[in-house]
């Protein structure tokens, strides 16, 4: 095979085989194919897209370019659950307690934050001592013994998808579906799990900007799924706003503990209910979502799932105190409101713009070798469709000396008022397998 021809075809939005495309990942992965070629290559498969059958193919190549996991030592369906990514989504730290609290096995492998996105590590790392990298044998044993894992990937699970996606990000190519698609679920097909369910998000703070787009990669995800013999569900759900108020690493965290005792956000609970109604029936728990809905209740008024939460913290070497008494989280220096600078109802709140701020306080990654501070970030007052008064507190800014007037601008910037009542938006479109 020569790169240049393989090039060539997909510019001519010429079908590749499979054994086109086994050659394409297992020699650029081994660095046998340059950088320049395959940003050459990805660009046509940007304008061009993928057949169906090339996308799979795709993906198992590069699941199969490195480690598989095999989860096949713990009892149980194991059922992973995938969120494309916004602002303020700490679902993992509520969804795999209250899901591993009724029985089912939470293996879960979970990625760091870039940009405007936080990432599950980082939330977990704001509590001291805990430990996100964990062999395949401890993995195994803590998930057998109290049903919940969440750790970071190896280096060796899919490599391809490191090299490709460090290389996409550079060259304008990381909006494509398929290779969307084709990133996503060979990690999640590496990792291991029987079963997937995706939380594809849409809107200003998620990856797909609107509903059609997120339905189409959230179908193309499950036809890959299908492919390789793996139920694989959906959740579409909207990122027009943040999830929840806490945007910050340790504030998403003490937000997830409020979740587990009762007392978090209406929309966080909800969308834990829906997607943990979906993992129930997937993993056999449950045969219909009244009665997957009424096991994740009572998950969290008996305090089942935040025990879940303090037990994984604990098996993972953290101080699990933090997850009891979550006021020992060390809180950032300066913490002071922002006001509504007019009254009205809050018709638009740009989840990437307040992402964006919360970064630049420290709170996220502009490129990957940053360092977080854990500390920093924003709690709001007000969402979408809520009243407020000139002069009420907006949010509450936690900073450790890099508030300025811009970043004031900038978060003001993305409260967006109305005179005429505006509707709450809808949070979860669908449920699509
Ligand atoms: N997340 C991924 O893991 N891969 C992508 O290509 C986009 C988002």
């Amino acid at each position: 095979m020569r790169m240049v021809d393989l090039i060539e075809k997909k510019k001519d939005n010429v079908v590749l085989t499979d054994e086109e495309i086994h050659e394409l990942i297992q020699e650029y992965t081994k660095g046998d194919i340059p950088d320049y070629q395959m940003s050459a290559f990805l660009m046509a498969v940007v304008f061009n897209g993928l057949t169906d059958h090339e996308t799979a193919q795709l993906t198992l190549e590069m699941m199969h370019s490195g480690d598989v996991i095999d989860l096949s030592g713990i009892h149980g369906i194991k059922v992973d659950k995938h969120s494309t990514g916004g602002v303020g989504d700490k679902t993992s730290l509520v969804l795999g307690p209250m899901v591993a609290a009724c029985g089912v096995p939470v293996a879960k492998m979970s990625g760091r934050g870039l940009g405007h996105t936080g990432g599950t590590l980082d939330k977990m790392e704001s509590i001291p001592g805990l430990n996100i990298y964990v062999n395949e044998e401890d993995f195994i044993k803590q998930v057998n013994d109290i049903h919940l894992a969440i750790i970071g990937q190896t280096a060796s699970l899919d490599p391809a998808d490191k090299k490709m996606y460090a290389l996409r990000d550079v060259t304008g190519t990381v909006q494509s579906i398929p290779l969307i698609a084709s990133s996503i679920m060979s990690k999640k097909l590496a990792a291991g799990s029987d079963a997937i369910l995706l939380d594809v998000k849409y809107g200003d703070g998620a990856f797909m900007k609107n509903l059609e787009d997120a339905k189409k990669l959230a179908r193309t995800m499950i036809t890959i799924g299908q492919h390789l013999h793996k139920d694989t569900r959906a959740t579409i759900s909207n990122m027009s706003q943040p999830l929840g108020y806490a945007i910050g690493n340790s504030l998403e965290v003490k937000e997830a503990i409020a979740t587990l005792n009762g007392n978090g956000p209406e929309d966080l609970l909800e969308l834990c209910l829906t997607a943990g109604s979906t993992m129930l029936m997937m993993a056999q728990k449950a045969e219909t979502v009244t009665e997957a809905r009424k096991m994740l209740e009572e998950a969290i008024s008996s305090k089942k799932a935040l025990h879940a939460l303090e037990a994984m913290v604990k098996a993972q070497g953290g101080d699990s105190d933090y997850i009891l008494y979550p006021e020992k989280f060390t809180m950032a220096e300066h913490i002071f409101d922002v006001y509504a600078p007019e009254t009205g109802y809050i018709e638009d709140l740009e989840a990437l713009t307040l992402g964006l701020v919360s970064m630049r306080l420290g709170g996220g990654r502009e490129t990957v070798t940053d360092e977080i501070d854990h500390s920093v970030g924003l709690i709001l007052h007000k969402k979408i469709g809520d009243y407020v008064e000139q002069g009420e507190p907006l949010v509450t800014v936690h900073d450790n000396g890099k508030w300025t007037k811009e970043r004031k601008e900038e978060l003001l910037s993305a409260f967006h008022f109305s005179k005429e009542k505006v509707e709450k938006p809808i949070l979860i479109d669908e449920i699509m397998e």
